[in-house]
């Protein structure tokens, strides 16, 4: 018999008291996990597809010119741990090159994302060992297979490390390595500092759709916290902040307003606005560096010609190598 490594259990909702702190903060902040209710993900989807959002695109690139070599890094009989499902075009192109037998993990903190994916790859891959874990992966958790043999490996695609605050992502990456343990691997595709232009239109296109997908959490939190934003007297815009290095997601308030919460009330004046979230970029020396102070070695960097996206394989520092 498998162990049995599904988790239906939902994650612990959160939502309402988070927001309610979140809002309370200055400048007043929403966690950007909260975006990606299913409208939300069918909106990322479609910004994935956008002329001018270049992440995705140039990573799934580098993933198809590279996966190959990186399959064969990772060797023989491994465990790979994603964190997070997106659309799983990347995921299948590095599952097609992995020596089999090999054991894969999506991890994610939506049950029907998990399970509708988790079924389409074990059609898709009926030699591999599919075993979906439903938790917020930015809370406390561990991987349930100490009784499976293998290379532990974690795949964080997407430049989600971007999203936490420095720190943040310091104490996360620390913790992957500790959970990889001795021989763990990372493959994790990081964002690259660029042109200022090329990186406000990624986070404002033209026809809206980033916008529709931000404004999207409003519609959420009237529905999940009982909440009465009105979508239309708020507005999105990203910033990049250049001496902070990262854009900025923000809801902008159009008029002097009161938003009403069962138990809360908040005021915005006109030009006041919630953050959303945070996308960091990295300069290649930023994220070695980072990566390096988090208990991991750079083995390879693969970059795309014109230096927009780099995808990295590491490898665990054990006190040996030390
Ligand atoms: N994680 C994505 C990124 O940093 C998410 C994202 C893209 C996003 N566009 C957005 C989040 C607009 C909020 C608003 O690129």
């Amino acid at each position: 018999m498998p162990p049995v490594l599904e988790s239906t259990a939902a994650p612990q909702e959160t939502l309402y008291t988070d927001v309610i702190s979140g809002l309370q903060e200055t400048p007043p902040t929403i966690p950007s996990k909260y975006l990606y209710d299913s409208r939300g993900a069918l909106l990322f989807s479609r910004i994935c597809e956008l002329e001018e959002y270049y992440p995705t695109r140039t990573e799934l690139a580098l993933t198809r010119a590279h996966a190959p070599e990186i399959a064969e890094r990772l060797g023989a009989q491994t465990i790979v741990t994603e964190l997070g499902t997106g659309d799983g075009r990347k995921t299948r192109i590095l599952l097609r090159h992995l020596q089999q037998p090999a054991t894969y993990i999506p991890v994610d903190i939506s049950a029907t994302q998990l399970q509708q994916s988790a079924r389409a790859l074990r059609r898709e891959f009926p030699q591999l060992q599919v075993l979906p874990l439903c938790v917020d992966y930015t809370d406390c958790w561990t991987v349930p297979c100490e009784s499976i043999e293998g290379r532990r490996v974690f795949y964080f695609p997407g430049s989600t490390i971007g999203n936490f605050k420095p720190r943040a992502a310091r104490r996360f990456l620390t913790r992957l390595s500790a959970m990889a343990g001795p021989d763990g691997a990372l493959v994790i595709g990081v964002d690259l500092k660029k042109e200022p232009a090329v990186l406000q239109a990624a986070y404002n296109d033209r026809h809206g759709v980033t916008a529709a997908f931000n404004l999207n959490l409003l519609r959420r939190l009237n529905r999940e916290c009982r909440a009465n934003f009105d979508p239309d007297c708020f507005r999105h815009r990203a910033v990049y902040q250049p001496e902070l290095g990262r854009i900025e997601m923000r809801l902008v308030s159009t008029c002097s307003q009161q938003v009403q919460f069962p138990t809360h009330q908040f005021h915005f004046t006109k030009g006041e606005f919630i953050v959303t979230e945070h996308s960091y970029k990295f300069q290649v020396q930023d994220f070695a560096r980072l990566s390096e102070v988090a208990h991991w070695r750079t083995r390879s960097i693969w970059i795309d010609e014109q230096q927009h996206f780099s995808l990295w394989y590491l490898t665990t520092i054990t006190p040996h190598d030390e």
